[in-house]
């Protein structure tokens, strides 16, 4: 039996696969969120535990029986975030998270450091990840800068309370800025950048590998046995690669979770920043991902659902489906940067637009809107990894200089070179809506199949890197899933969708000087 736990920025999932690989149950606690200032993102890693404990309760009480032959830990969780530690391992302020913008100007200084940043990191420097947080911290709170012994990623701050190992894997130490991602290996240059050194780093490993076992007195307490082997594990995308069985070059998956992804596997290390794709290692060794992130995809439907007293995403989301296209068609149009974005735009500063209110708009029309912008948000991420897996790579950037703004139109993503995208999986909260399903094959012009399970991927990618630290086979634990339904591009849909699409795109550069 081996249980997967996924620390998401909404709250905590576990899972528990048995040997057949069958799911046996699934249990969640709440973790809270706060945004102290614009722009801030913070959590108490307090929290996290707490939620853990309480989701592990819920599960024991579930399937005690099951729960008792747990041997195997993984953990997945939300990535980028900053969990600083003093001398005596303790949490030194609350963890800044991946979709926290304070960072901005702590890019540039980074990028000025370190020319060869983006080789070596096969990233921009976007406030969202680690190393700029750190940079903040440095100048804007010396006096905790100052006791930092440790930085732990989210999930592997978990860890070390199961094992008290301080170690990360490869997928989640992509996220830094500080790993030479090409070899793997801490970048003595990123940390030194930062006022730091490896001594500040925790220990690294691939995710299916084993990286220590359950301290006893939290196996007792959670009525386990000896020897409970903790698994490196991945942050949530990687993890969610391996849920559902993405390991080969262009396997991949969109996801609608808090945030918006879409990944896909490649067999090099290959940089393409010129969109503010990432490029980032894989949890299963000598692969590595292309990746596209926004900052608000299912989070900004729950916004949406919040603001128009709907108390129910699932009714919303059918009043939604129920919306005839004439009325979708008049519909407003919807910037998701509700926490500003990354791909393709890197602006912190990004805001939520709703454009072309109407005195005769109400509930579902907004939400229509808002799951169509999100949509079209990863329809431009979509595009730039398939400008990046048709090569047009940094020489691009370079010669550029600068992260040009998308501009594709919907009939060139269609068009594009390397646009067969071989069997895309959706997973993700968002993944439930049929309706919002429905859109994204039809914006992105592919067939999605939504497996099973598809909104606990990450969770069962955890377990199964578990089973694979036990030493079950990569390839037996790492199969794709077995599909619950399969959405395929409605062309009348894709007729109105490829207008609005194309406003769409004018907005972002029409109101950027706002923002
Ligand atoms: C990835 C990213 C998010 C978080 C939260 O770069 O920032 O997907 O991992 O899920």
């Amino acid at each position: 039996m081996y249980l997967g736990i996924d620390l998401g920025t909404s709250g905590v999932k576990l899972l528990l696969l048995d040997d057949a690989q069958a799911v046996v149950a699934t249990a969640d606690a709440a973790v809270p969120q706060h945004r102290p200032r614009p722009t801030w993102s913070e959590q108490h890693p307090a929290d996290w535990w707490a939620a853990l404990e309480a989701a592990v309760a819920q599960l024991r009480a579930q399937v005690p029986a099951a729960w008792a032959q747990v041997r195997g830990i993984g953990l997945s969780g939300h990535m980028h975030g900053a969990v600083v530690l003093g001398a005596q391992g303790q949490v030194l302020r609350p963890a800044i998270l991946w979709n926290d913008g304070r960072a901005s100007a702590e890019c540039a200084q980074l990028e000025d450091a370190v020319p060869t940043s983006r080789q070596i990191t096969g990233n921009l420097a976007m406030p969202g990840f680690t190393a700029p947080k750190l940079q903040w911290l440095r100048t804007h709170e010396p006096a905790v800068f100052d006791q930092i012994r440790t930085v732990l990623l989210p999930k592997d701050w978990l860890r070390l309370q199961l094992s008290g190992d301080a170690v990360s894997d490869m997928s989640d130490a992509s996220g830094t800025l500080w790993l030479d991602v090409q070899a793997r290996a801490w970048s003595p240059a990123m940390l030194q950048a930062c006022g730091l050194d490896t001594l500040h780093m925790p220990a690294l490993a691939e995710g299916s590998a084993p990286t220590g076992t359950l301290r006893s007195d939290v196996a007792r307490r959670w009525g386990l046995g000896k020897g409970v082997v903790v698994a490196a594990g991945a942050g949530d995308n990687a993890a969610s690669a391996v849920g559902v069985g993405a390991r080969t070059a262009g396997q991949g998956f969109v996801s609608l979770g808090t945030s918006g992804v879409v990944f896909r596997v490649t067999d090099a290390f290959a940089p393409a920043t010129e969109r503010a794709v990432h490029a980032f290692a894989h949890a299963l060794p000598q692969r590595w991902h292309h990746m596209s992130v926004m900052l608000s995809a299912a989070s900004a439907f729950g916004w949406v659902t919040r603001l128009t007293g709907r108390g129910d995403e699932a009714q919303l989301s059918d009043a939604v489906g129920a919306l005839a296209p004439g009325r979708r068609a008049l519909a407003p149009l919807f910037l998701p940067y509700l926490s500003g974005e990354r791909t393709p735009h890197n602006n912190a500063a990004a805001t939520g637009v709703f454009m072309g209110l109407r005195a005769e708009h109400d509930a579902a029309d907004l939400a229509y809107a808002v799951m169509e912008g999100v949509g079209f948000g990863l329809l431009d991420g979509l595009n730039a990894m398939r400008a990046a897996g048709a090569g047009q790579g940094d020489a691009a950037v370079d010669a550029a200089g600068s992260t040009a703004p998308v501009q594709a139109e919907l009939v060139d993503a269609r068009t594009a070179p390397g646009a067969a995208d071989s069997a895309l999986a959706l997973v993700g909260g968002g993944a439930r809506s049929n309706p919002w399903a429905q859109l994204l094959a039809s914006a992105f012009d592919t067939s999605l199949q939504r497996p099973q399970g598809a909104h606990a991927a990450a969770a069962l990618g955890a377990a199964r890197l578990a089973a694979m630290a036990c030493g079950g086979d990569e390839a037996h634990w790492c199969q794709p899933l077995t599909a619950d339904a399969i959405f395929m591009p409605q062309p009348a849909q894709q007729a109105l969708l490829a207008d609005r699409y194309a406003r769409f795109v004018a907005l972002y550069p029409a109101l950027q000087s706002q923002f």
